[in-house]
C-alpha cells in the first residue's frame, strides 16, 4: 500500500508518543521494580529509558525535515505492583515497536527517505535487543 509523505509524518509522530511513553514506562519500572533477582534487569531497563529518549530525538529531527511538526503528546503508559508483569507490559510494548519500525522502514523507502530508513533500521535493531533483554529476563 503506497505512503504519503503527509501519512508516514503521522505514522511517525505516533511513534514519537510511543518512545516518551516508553522512557516514562523504563523510568517508573525501574524505580519500583524490588528484589535481588531483579538487580540486572533494572539495571538494563534504566538503559533502555535513555535508549528510547534517543530515539525521541532522532525521530523528532527526522519529523521536522519532513516539515512536519513533532508532536509533544505522550502515548499510554503501563504499571504494576508485579515484577514480572511490569516486565510484560515492555515486552508488549517492545514487540509493537518492532512491528510499527519494520512497516516504517518500508514506508521510508517507498518514498525513496534513505536516510529516514536508516535510522529507523537503527532504531529497530535496538528495539530488538530490548526485547530480547525482557526475554531472557522473563525466561521466554
Ligand atoms: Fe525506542
Ligand atoms: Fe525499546
Amino acid at each position: 500500500m503506497a505512503v504519503t509523505t503527509e501519512k508516514l509524518i503521522e505514522l511517525l509522530n505516533k511513534d514519537l508518543e510511543l518512545e516518551y511513553s516508553a522512557a516514562i514506562q523504563y523510568i517508573n519500572h525501574a524505580a519500583v521494580m524490588t528484589g535481588a533477582a531483579y538487580g540486572d534487569i533494572i539495571k538494563e531497563i534504566k538503559i533502555h529509558a535513555n535508549e528510547e529518549i534517543q530515539h525521541a530525538m532522532i525521530l523528532a529531527d527526522q519529523i521536522d525535515y519532513l516539515r512536519g511538526s513533532p508532536t509533544v503528546n505522550v502515548g499510554k503508559i503501563q504499571t504494576s505492583e508485579d515484577n514480572d508483569e511490569m516486565l510484560r507490559q515492555d515486552l508488549d510494548g517492545e514487540e509493537d515497536a518492532i512491528n510499527r519500525y519494520k512497516s516504517r522502514v518500508e514506508q521510508a523507502e517507498q518514498l525513496k527517505e534513505f536516510a529516514l530508513a536508516q535510522q529507523l533500521r537503527n532504531i529497530l535493531a535496538m528495539e530488538q535487543e530490548h526485547a530480547m533483554d525482557l526475554r531472557q529476563a522473563l525466561g521466554k
